[in-house]
């Protein structure tokens, strides 16, 4: 996706060969505008795959999920990270470990808003070691929905996410593809 590309060019911030920063319209600043776009490319892609529901995961995913919701016209359920005081009973969960914080987090869904009626399109910021994509995988695999595919705003081609979400045998639909971080520059896939 063009637009995408271009901001990651002008605002993104290499902080390393592994890490991308882009606070300035993703992960703390929202561009309303490019993300709408984003959630109308999405909403290309899967306009065809009978979705009936997005699942995302706090927080930052769920900018880019509820723009594709509102375009396909489905409900957005976000995983919660955290416990809720009104969140408590039926939950789903899956047990997730971050390769950055190199902790152990467990997320969780309630049953109330996933059926085994549904057919799920899982939308996330970004794709790196895709442990957050496959405990999602793992809650709606719970539910006895089934799973249409993934839509990522970012993936980092260079680990692992991807690669492994496809051997699964999942659809992985990447609006940027980044090849590499190298010397404060970013490289897209085509
Ligand atoms: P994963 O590769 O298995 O998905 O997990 P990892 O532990 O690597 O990622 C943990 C968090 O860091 C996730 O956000 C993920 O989206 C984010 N992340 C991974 N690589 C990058 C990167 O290069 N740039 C940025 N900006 N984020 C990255 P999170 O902690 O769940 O935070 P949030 O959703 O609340 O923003
Ligand atoms: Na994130
Ligand atoms: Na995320």
């Amino acid at each position: 996706m063009e637009q995408l590309k271009q901001k990651i060019r002008s605002e993104g911030i290499v902080l390393s060969d592994k890490v991308l920063k882009v606070d300035a319209f993703l992960n703390h600043q929202i561009d309303p505008h490019l993300m709408q776009q984003i959630g109308h490319e999405f909403a290309r892609r899967f306009r065809d795959a009978g979705i009936t529901r997005i699942v995302t995961i706090e927080a930052s995913g769920i900018a880019p999920a509820v723009m594709a919701g509102l375009e396909l016209g489905v409900p957005v359920i976000f995983a919660r990270k955290h416990q809720s005081l009104t969140l408590n009973d039926n939950l789903l969960t899956a047990s997730v470990y971050s390769f950055t914080k190199q902790v152990e987090s467990t997320i969780a869904i309630s049953t109330q808003h996933l059926s085994s009626a549904d057919r799920v399109l899982i939308i996330d910021d970004f794709l790196a070691n895709g442990k957050a994509a496959q405990g999602l995988i793992e809650i709606i695999r719970k539910a006895g929905a089934s799973i249409a595919g993934l839509g990522i705003v970012i993936e980092k081609s260079f680990q692992a996410g991807r690669r492994e979400l496809e051997n699964a045998g999942y659809r992985v639909e990447s609006l940027a593809r980044v090849q590499a971080l190298r010397d404060g520059q970013v490289f897209f896939i085509d």
